[in-house]
């Protein structure tokens, strides 16, 4: 697939360069030094290169947004026309402090970001679970028991394709229904957040649901 990557700081950096290792076309954009970018491609290896948010997200077949709350006007209107895209947002409606969610519990960062590109197919994934343990997973995608992840949207055929690339970044896919559901995994992230960076055991935190 050809992906392109808006915002190339611990999200997207990580997950652009796991996807590249995975087979993938991956154009890094939007950090604040084109040095960083191209280094990141060098160093993802495969198809991976740098390029501008326009680039990134011309002729891609999904685009992963994943920039602070505050820099989504900065970077769509970088970006250029997403219609038809699948547009994948990592993204927490943070405020500046990343210390509360400033959207909750009668919409979410992810239905605000489909009211602004409307004609993109937005789908939240990956933003459930801290970078730190983004190419653990990878490393040991091969082993059994993989952590879960989940994923919502509105356009089937979208969400296939963000399934895919769940898979192929190690995870378990869980598709838990229409892109309102980020109402719940936003604050979900929050939990997530505080055992990551706040209970002893260090951030490399995944999840993962067992029916019993
Ligand atoms: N980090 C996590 O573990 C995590 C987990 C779940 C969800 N999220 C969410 O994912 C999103 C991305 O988080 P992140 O931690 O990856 O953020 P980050 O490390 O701060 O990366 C943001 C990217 O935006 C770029 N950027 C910021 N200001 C810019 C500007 N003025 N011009 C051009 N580029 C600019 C940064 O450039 P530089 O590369 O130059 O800094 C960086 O590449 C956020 O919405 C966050 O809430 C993060």
């Amino acid at each position: 697939m050809r992906l392109g990557i808006l915002g190339s700081g611990l999200m997207g950096a990580k997950l652009g360069t796991i996807f590249a290792r995975a087979g993938h076309e991956v154009v890094f954009s939007y950090a604040r030094s084109e040095d960083k970018l191209k280094r990141l491609a060098r160093k993802a290896g495969g198809k991976a290169r740098a390029g501008t948010p326009r680039e990134a997200a011309q002729d891609a077949d999904a685009v992963l947004l994943a920039v602070h709350w505050l820099r989504f006007d900065d970077v769509l209107e970088r970006a250029g026309d997403l219609s038809g895209k699948v547009v994948i947002t990592c993204s927490l409606p943070m405020n500046e402090g990343d210390t509360e969610l400033v959207v909750a519990r009668t919409s979410s960062g992810a239905e605000e970001l489909a009211r602004r590109i409307p004609r993109a197919r937005v789908v939240a994934a990956f933003g459930t679970v801290p970078s730190e343990v983004l190419f653990g997973v990878y490393e040991r995608r091969r082993r059994a028991g993989r952590p879960s992840l989940v994923c919502c949207g509105d356009d089937r055929k979208s969400k296939n394709v963000v399934v895919k690339l769940i898979r192929d970044v190690g995870f378990d896919p869980i598709d838990i229904g229409p892109l309102r559901m980020a109402r719940y995994t936003e604050p979900f992230t929050m939990l997530i957040a505080r055992l990551a960076y706040e209970v002893k055991g260090g951030p490399a935190l995944a999840y993962r649901f067992e029916r019993l």
